[in-house]
């Protein structure tokens, strides 16, 4: 009952959490749709182009163009265009969304939250370099082209800052092949590593990100072999190690309860003895012996336990 309760409490404060940041947005058909975060970044949730309630945007229009209230129409460019920015703006009737009901008047309906995120922007040919430190790069979206013509505009004639309309339509997948499960990554704003999408428009690459942490795997070894700790791509990062015993099952096949009941044995040198072999390395191998970190409890059968991630770079 206790542990119910504590669990429905978690999730309301999710929920609730959520709940803070939800937006709605309704625009009528050809005005300007306008989303924004106070904190954080856009992630749009559902977007409709259609109409689904008689008593929204019905200023001068005739009973027959409202009645119709089973019109839906998912508009996938609002997320495309919008995801990870703090605001995003745009003319609803330059989408060209085709018309899911003809005769009946519609409206955009945009439901959104505001998540965690960074957002960068690179002026074009300069470098875009993310880093999580030791956690790696989820990539929420990404777009190479320009979107307004204020940002990166400094000191450039007006003729090259006009197409506001101009996306790399490629960015965000080759964006997240370079840096997703990374920790850090460059790429460069340019034409090489993008499509031109308006050649003639100077533009600028807006990429965000939000950190999640490494997946940690464990490595268990019982005493007397090896540990052997692979990265496939990356170098080790050493979390964590014990040689000893914490608990009664690891390594206890065959062994009589005198040996595996002891359970809160430590070798306290074991951490640095593992880093020192371990950290940066693409592998080790690490001998789970009392040579190597002396013997933090006579008569227990004893194993070295690692937590380690392996972390990736990406730069040029
Ligand atoms: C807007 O969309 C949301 C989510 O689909 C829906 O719950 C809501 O009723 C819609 N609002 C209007 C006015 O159509
Ligand atoms: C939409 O409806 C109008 C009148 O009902 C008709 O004249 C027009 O051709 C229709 N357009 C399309 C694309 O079906
Ligand atoms: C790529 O960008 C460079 C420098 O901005 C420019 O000189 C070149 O014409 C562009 N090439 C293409 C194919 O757009």
């Amino acid at each position: 009952m206790f542990f119910l309760k504590l669990s429905l409490l978690t999730l309301l404060a999710v929920a609730s959490d959520l709940l803070v940041h939800a937006e709605n947005v309704i625009t009528c058909d050809g005005s300007v749709q306008h989303l924004s975060c106070d904190t954080g970044l856009i992630n749009v949730m559902s977007a409709i182009y259609g109409r689904t309630d008689k008593r929204i945007c019905t200023t001068g229009r005739p009973f027959s163009e409202i009645q119709n209230t089973a019109c839906v129409l998912k508009i996938p460019i609002i997320s495309a265009r919008c995801n990870g920015l703090r605001q995003c703006e745009f003319k609803t009737d330059t989408l060209g969304s085709p018309d899911p009901c003809n005769g009946t008047d519609k409206y955009y309906n945009t439901t959104y939250n505001c998540i965690k995120g960074h957002v960068s922007v690179t002026c074009e040919d300069g470098y875009s370099t993310l880093d999580c430190g030791n956690d790696v790069i989820q990539i929420i979206n990404a777009n190479y082209g320009r979107t307004d013509s204020t940002t990166c505009s400094h000191g450039l004639p007006d003729t090259i800052l006009a197409d506001t309309n101009c996306y790399a339509s490629g960015t965000l997948s080759i964006v997240a092949t370079k840096c997703n499960g990374k920790s850090s990554c460059t790429v460069q704003a340019s034409n090489t590593t993008f499509k031109d999408p308006c050649f003639g428009t100077s533009k600028y690459l807006t990429v965000s990100h939000h950190c999640l942490p490494h997946p940690v795997q464990t490595s268990v070894t019982c005493e007397g072999d090896n540990a052997v700790l692979t990265c496939g791509a990356g170098v080790l990062n050493i979390h964590n190690a014990n040689y000893g015993r914490t608990d009664s099952t690891a390594c206890s096949t065959g062994r009589p309860s005198s040996q595996t009941s002891k359970t809160d044995c430590y070798a306290t040198n074991t951490l640095t003895e593992v880093t020192n072999r371990c950290e940066g390395k693409s592998s080790c191998v690490v001998p789970a012996t009392n040579s190597v970190f002396s013997d933090p409890c006579y008569g227990t059968y004893k194993y070295l336990s690692i937590k380690y991630s392996c972390v990736v770079h990406n730069h040029l």
